[in-house]
This record gives structure tokens, C-alpha cells and sequence, in this order.
């Protein structure tokens, strides 16, 4: 199925957001990107490799203007996301790390998930949790046409069963399959430290590994 989608927002231009980049401008999308600090500092390289497919913007015009915005951005800056128009799909490639992100005591005890946390910061938007489980090298070295048997695959859930569907067919036309998990209550299943957690699985060996998955307690 082709997402109709034309115009891609995404906030952050690092590892993740520069790959997202890359995939959503060879479907044939047009790409916002956004940083920190302001489009003067995205890097050069990845505006140079987007050409007319790329546009250098501020945080509020991604998400302004996307027709679907992807966060790719440290947890600990979630807060700072400007609100989308109500019903907008914000796909969420975020994880957890204390180090970086500072100790969240929702999320050491299990009462919550990253995209659950983005949810509850964007209330009129339609959080969809996608390939947070990748090292962002893969997003590109692992990308394959649409039918490819034993296709790398990553997981959707989110709670709006429509806009999981779109961001399945989205992630089908990056290059992978997609496995329905659900609502974005079942995301801890591939966070950090699961058995899904940072290798290629195929669809069928995704869903083997998301069901396998101990929640981790740390408190
Ligand atoms: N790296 C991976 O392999 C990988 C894989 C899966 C998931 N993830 C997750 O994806 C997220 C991003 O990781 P990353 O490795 O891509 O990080 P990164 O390379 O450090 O890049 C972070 C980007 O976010 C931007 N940013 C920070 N706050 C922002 C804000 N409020 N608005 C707009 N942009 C903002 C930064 O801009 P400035 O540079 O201007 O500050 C930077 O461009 C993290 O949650 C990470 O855990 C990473």
C-alpha cells in the first residue's frame, strides 16, 4: 500500500532523523528537518544529499507543516516539542537512556512508556511508536523493496488502529516490513534491554522476540 503523505516533518537531524531523512526522500516525500538549534545548523551534508527533496527548518515549521512528523529527538527534550494540528501522526523512534536523559521514575518502574510520555505531551496528535528498536545505520544498510522475501521489520503500535495502518504502509515503503503490536501501553516490549532490541528480525522473528519480552523493573 503507497502513503499518500507528501510533505515529512522531522525533528532532529542526528543519527535517527538524518536516516529517516534519507528513506522518506527516496519514497519520493518531501522532508522538513529540524534541530536544536536552528536550520543554519543542520548539517550541510544531509541538505547537500536531500537536494530539491530537502528543506532546512525551524522545529514549529516541522510541525506545522508536516503532513506527518517523526521525533527523533533525546526523550529529555520531548517537553520542548511545539503542539501539531489536532489528528496529526507524530511517529516516535525515541528511547529510553538515564544517562542522557536524566532518571524517569515512570518508566523505571513500568508504569509508562517512552510513547506514551510523547502521547501525554501531545494530546490532540496521533503518537505511532516505529523503528526505535534499529541502530540508525540499519534504517539505510538494511532497507529492502516492498515484497522482498525476509524483509527486516519493524514494529508500529499506537493507539489510533488508522494511523497505525498509515505508519505501516509508511514503513513499508522505507524498506521494511511492519508488525502490528498494538496500542503504545505494549511499546516497552521494544525498548532498550529487550530481546527485540537493536538486531534484524524479520516480521515473523519480531513477533516471536515482542512476545518473549520480561518487563525490567529497576526500582
Ligand atoms: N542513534 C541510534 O542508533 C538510535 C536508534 C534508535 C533510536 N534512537 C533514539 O532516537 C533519538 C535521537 O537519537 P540520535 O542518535 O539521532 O540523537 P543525536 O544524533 O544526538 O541527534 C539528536 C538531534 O535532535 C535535535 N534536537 C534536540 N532537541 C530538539 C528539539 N527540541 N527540537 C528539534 N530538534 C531537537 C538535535 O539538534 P541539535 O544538534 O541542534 O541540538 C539533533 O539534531 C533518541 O531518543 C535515541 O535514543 C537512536
Amino acid at each position: 500500500m503507497q502513503c499518500s503523505m507528501a510533505k515529512i516533518g522531522i525533528l532532529g537531524a542526528g543519527n535517527i532523523g538524518k536516516q529517516i531523512a534519507r528513506l522518506a526522500a527516496a519514497a519520493g516525500h518531501h522532508v522538513l528537518l529540524s534541530n536544536s538549534r536552528g536550520p543554519r545548523n543542520i548539517p550541510y551534508d544531509i541538505i547537500l544529499e536531500l537536494g530539491e527533496n530537502g528543506t532546512r527548518s525551524t522545529a514549529a515549521e516541522v510541525v506545522a507543516e508536516g503532513e506527518l512528523v517523526v521525533v527523533a529527538i533525546p526523550l529529555a527534550n520531548y517537553d520542548q516539542i511545539p503542539q501539531p494540528p489536532a489528528g496529526t501522526i507524530v511517529i516516535d523512534a525515541g528511547n529510553y537512556y538515564p544517562d542522557r536523559d536524566g532518571v524517569i521514575p515512570e518508566l523505571e518502574e513500568g508504569r509508562t512508556t517512552v510513547s506514551e510520555l510523547l502521547q501525554a505531551h501531545l494530546p490532540e496528535a496521533r503518537v505511532v511508536k516505529a523503528f526505535n528498536h534499529f541502530p540508525a545505520v540499519a534504517l539505510t544498510a538494511d532497507a529492502q523493496p516492498p515484497g522482498t522475501p525476509n524483509r527486516r521489520a519493524s514494529i508500529v503500535a499506537g493507539d489510533d488502529p488508522e494511523a497505525r495502518a498509515t505508519v505501516a504502509a509508511l514503513v513499508d515503503e522505507f524498506g521494511f516490513d511492519a508488525l502490528d503490536i498494538g496500542e503504545l501501553a505494549a511499546g516497552w516490549r521494544v525498548e532498550r534491554g529487550t530481546p527485540a532490541y537493536l538486531p534484524r528480525f524479520t516480521r515473523d522473528e519480531l513477533a516471536q522476540k515482542v512476545r518473549e519480552a520480561e518487563r525490567q523493573h529497576t526500582r
